[in-house]
């Protein structure tokens, strides 16, 4: 039987679970998959915490020269998280001609290029299953089970984070702050949150995942990103009356005349079937000229799922000789002619505060139409109040159209504020 050798870089809760499951299902892949995998190697600073685990001393180190130049080990784990020194840990492995497995989002999706190149020297495997919505095996998806497709549409909530934050503030009618207080303390959001509330997080896996979907580079820069602070509970319920739920949508399409990327907060009809992905869940959802709708669900973070995702890399690397790069031109920008659209399409929802007097409505509609958008929806809130808020639903229309609309209303005299604009997706 072949004996694959391991490395982990870094124990902390992924590079745990991975160690914990490669150490209790060593005997069930020796009989399913018929290779033996043992962790040859530790890299990790606390060694308490290895020892811990079990782990005996001499496989513990805290020297990446001396990790990646165990003829032991042949397969690197990284699971360090950002970019330093995450990204000259892996160099070090790729050039001593190790495979890596990586979960690292941040680091995949601002030095792939040259993360590939140096893979390809040495001939050695590139791995990131884990990098993109944790357990939910979405990367393999891509490469493996959707290559007969053009894919013409990527959807996804693939921050479990910010979907905990919006589903609790939709069930409870709770405000942000008071959500993300609770989300810190269960450990779900970080102390620093930006990552994952302001749509980064979801950001890095959107470049990685329409890149592979849409068989171009797709570069961190080219992605819109909007994150959740600025939602109001007003807002959630309003469109709850409406029939819509909020979620951070991680949104990737290329219908032919070039790709378009975005993140920020959507409203989704109820029945759509995002709109049931609930808590700290992820799902995305495919389409593809063949296969039609697909959608993959599931834990999206975690010690155990996002070990899975790395698990299932370490026996795919173990077990097959040849590697798979991307299908595309790999470079740090997009290919040169490569379309982005930036004023994409969508429909919006508006809330403004407004005096209530006669004529208002005429003047904010009148700016409307000279924008060419159109309004589905129109809802006044509250009575017998001097400022009232109004909402209204438009239909699709062009996003620089509402963003210039929205300035010339806010420029109106009895408009009191423009309080807030969510595109609806679906
Ligand atoms: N922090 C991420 C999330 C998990 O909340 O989904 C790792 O990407």
């Amino acid at each position: 039987m072949k004996n694959v050798g391991v490395a982990i870089l870094g124990l902390g809760v992924v590079g745990s679970g991975t160690y914990k499951i490669l150490r209790d299902h060593r005997e069930f892949y020796r009989q399913t998959q018929g290779v033996d995998i043992s962790v040859e190697s530790v890299l990790e600073i606390n060694k308490q915490k290895a020892l811990a685990l079990g782990i005996e001393e001499s496989k513990i180190s805290d020297n990446i020269a001396e990790v990646v130049s165990n003829p032991n080990v042949d397969i690197v784990v990284e699971v360090i998280g950002g970019v330093e020194p995450a990204k000259s840990f892996v160099l070090a492995a790729l050039h001593s001609g190790k495979s890596v497995v990586t979960s690292n989002k941040e680091l995949f999706c601002k030095y792939w290029h040259e993360l590939e190149r140096a893979a390809k020297r040495t001939n050695a495997g590139l791995y990131f299953e884990a990098s993109c919505v944790g357990g939910v095996p979405i990367i393999r998806t891509l490469i493996d089970g959707m290559q007969a497709n053009v894919i013409t549409d990527l959807t996804g909530i693939i921050n479990g984070t910010t979907n905990y934050i919006l589903t609790r503030m939709t069930r409870e009618g709770a405000d942000y702050a008071t959500v993300l207080k609770d989300a810190q303390a269960l450990g779900y959001a970080e102390a620093n949150p930006s990552a994952d509330v302001e749509g980064y997080d979801a950001a890095y896996k959107l470049s990685i995942l329409s890149s592979l979907a849409f068989h171009t580079k797709v570069p961190l820069d080219k992605v819109y990103r909007e994150g959740i602070s600025g939602i109001k509970a007003q807002d959630i319920a309003y469109g709850d009356e409406l029939g819509y739920v909020l979620k951070l949508l991680a949104i990737g399409k290329n219908g032919g005349k070039g790709v378009e990327v975005r993140v920020h907060p959507a409203f989704i009809r109820k029945d759509h079937p995002l709109a049931s992905v609930n808590d700290s869940f992820n799902a995305v959802y495919l389409k593809g000229d063949s296969v039609g709708d697909i959608m993959l669900y599931g834990r999206g973070a975690g010690d155990f799922p996002t070990g899975s995702a790395i698990v299932s890399d370490v026996i795919y690397a173990a077990t097959h000789n040849d590697v798979k790069y991307a299908t595309f031109k790999n470079g740090a920008q997009a290919e040169p002619g490569m379309k982005f659209i930036t004023d994409f399409r969508s429909r919006y929802y508006i809330r403004f505060t407004a005096k209530d007097k006669a004529g208002v409505l005429a003047k904010v509609a009148g700016i409307f139409a000279k924008y060419n958008i159109s309004i589905v929806d129109l809802i006044q809130k509250g009575e017998d109040c001097e400022n009232i808020p109004i909402i209204l639903i438009t239909h699709e229309t062009n996003e620089y159209s509402v963003r210039r609309a929205l300035d010339k209303i806010a420029a109106l005299e009895d408009v009191v504020s423009v309080d807030s604009m969510i595109r609806v997706e679906a």
